[in-house]
């Protein structure tokens, strides 16, 4: 019998204990294992990030350097995987093939029934490289282009860049991308990484607790919402409409601006503060005016109208805009970054485990009811 009350989607709800990730909704903080979010922002990188998410203190040099060999020297993917990729469809979303390439990474990785902490660990270095290169390179298939090696002499960011594209980054492009990374690294129990713990929790392998987080990040409430915010951009070029009337028209029709609200922060979201900025650098570098300047108008009239402020996902979509990026990648690439948090929830949950099993408040018809035979049902 349960005796709690339910919440609908579970807001509010303390689902479990954690010690990597503190967010105070109210005031707008966000701290990866007690360091404030702005504090790695200026002056963390993807790589020094991911080793305090997983080892709870940042790196000496020494270590930092053994993390980056480790990560870099974990950029392979399999001959077989590579033959699977050539005969993805040229049709399918970055998203689907990367959902379905994680998980048959599993076949070809020798920790894959191992749910140690070492081996969870090798296998979180391993996928934490290779989310970045399955991406760019099925990009690159898709456009009948030759993927691209990887190269170990340069950073996360900059490999995927690298692999994407076929031409060194420049410094802007690597420092953007690195900065997105970090800001995205790692959020308590969002939707995907509730997903990931859930399935973790089961004792079930590191490979399917991604899979489903990468299932669960793919939805437009969630990581989804970049790619949709930078469609309505493009709508509002193509339609040649004022970008406030164009929100006005989705408020009037009841339908959600994707970009704004969150289930936590009552504020600011302390990410969206450094989007906004490098949005903004980067249209003013660029002279692409025109997607910093739109995302600001709807940021200020939702503001003004709604109360409501852009989260993670607003601002992203004009920065990767500006960095060439296709619309359809943004997902993918926040799944780039939230590997890291993903690993560090997964062997965290693995390292002092239970089954997470709630209950849920039943609303159906009281019991008992009874069968009937079929001729006698109304
Ligand atoms: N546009 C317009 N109205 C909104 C928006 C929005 N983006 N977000 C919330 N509201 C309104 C709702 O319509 C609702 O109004 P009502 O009470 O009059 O019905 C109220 O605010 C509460 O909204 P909920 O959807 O119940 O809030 P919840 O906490 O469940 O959802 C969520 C949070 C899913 C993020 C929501 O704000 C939303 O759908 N935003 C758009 C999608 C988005 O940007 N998702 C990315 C979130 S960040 C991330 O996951 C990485």
């Amino acid at each position: 019998m349960t005796t709690a009350t339910s919440a609908k989607g579970l807001e509010g709800i303390v689902a479990t204990n954690s010690s990597i990730c503190w967010i105070d909704g109210d005031a707008g903080v966000l701290a990866y294992r007690g360091i404030d979010i702005h504090e790695l922002a200026v002056n963390s990188s993807f790589e020094e990030t991911t080793y305090l998410l997983w080892n709870g203190k940042l790196p000496n040099a020494d270590e930092q350097s053994e993390f980056n060999r480790q990560l870099a020297g974990s950029r392979h993917i399999d001959g077989h995987m590579m033959d699977r990729l050539r005969h993805v469809p040229n049709t399918a979303r970055p998203m689907e093939v990367l959902r379905t390439a994680v998980s048959a990474l599993s076949y070809y990785d020798p920790d894959e029934e191992d749910n140690s902490h070492d081996a969870n660990v090798r296998k979180s270095y391993r996928l934490t490289s290779q989310i970045a290169m399955v991406i760019a390179i099925y990009d690159r298939l898709r456009k009948g282009k030759k993927p691209i090696e990887a190269d170990p002499t340069l950073s996360h960011a900059a490999n995927f860049l690298w692999m994407l594209n076929g031409e060194k980054p420049s410094e802007t492009a690597t420092k953007t991308l690195d900065l997105a990374l970090v800001l995205h690294a790692d959020h308590e129990l969002n939707a995907s990484t509730f997903a990931a713990r859930v399935i973790a929790a089961t004792l079930s392998d590191v490979h399917s607790a991604v899979t489903g987080a990468i299932g669960a990040l793919k939805g437009p409430l969630h990581g989804g919402a970049n790619e949709a915010v930078m469609r309505l951009l493009f709508d509002i070029e193509k339609t040649g409409q004022d970008p406030v009337e164009y929100v006005k028209n989705l408020l009037a029709n009841k339908q959600k601006v994707m970009g704004f609200g969150h289930r936590v922060y009552k504020t600011e979201d302390p990410r969206a503060t450094h989007l906004r900025k490098m949005s903004e650098q980067l249209s003013r570098d660029s002279g692409q005016n025109k997607w910093y300047d739109w995302s600001r108008a709807i940021e200020l009239y939702i503001n003004a109208e709604k109360k409501l402020n852009a989260n993670v996902d607003f601002y992203s979509a004009s920065t990767y805009t500006m960095l060439g990026i296709d619309v359809d990648l943004f997902t993918p690439i926040f799944a780039v970054s939230r590997i890291s948090g993903w690993a560090a929830h997964i062997i965290e949950q693995h390292d002092d485990n239970r089954l997470i099993r709630p209950r849920a408040e039943y609303l159906g018809p009281v019991y008992p009811q009874h069968w009937v035979p079929v001729n006698k049902r109304d």
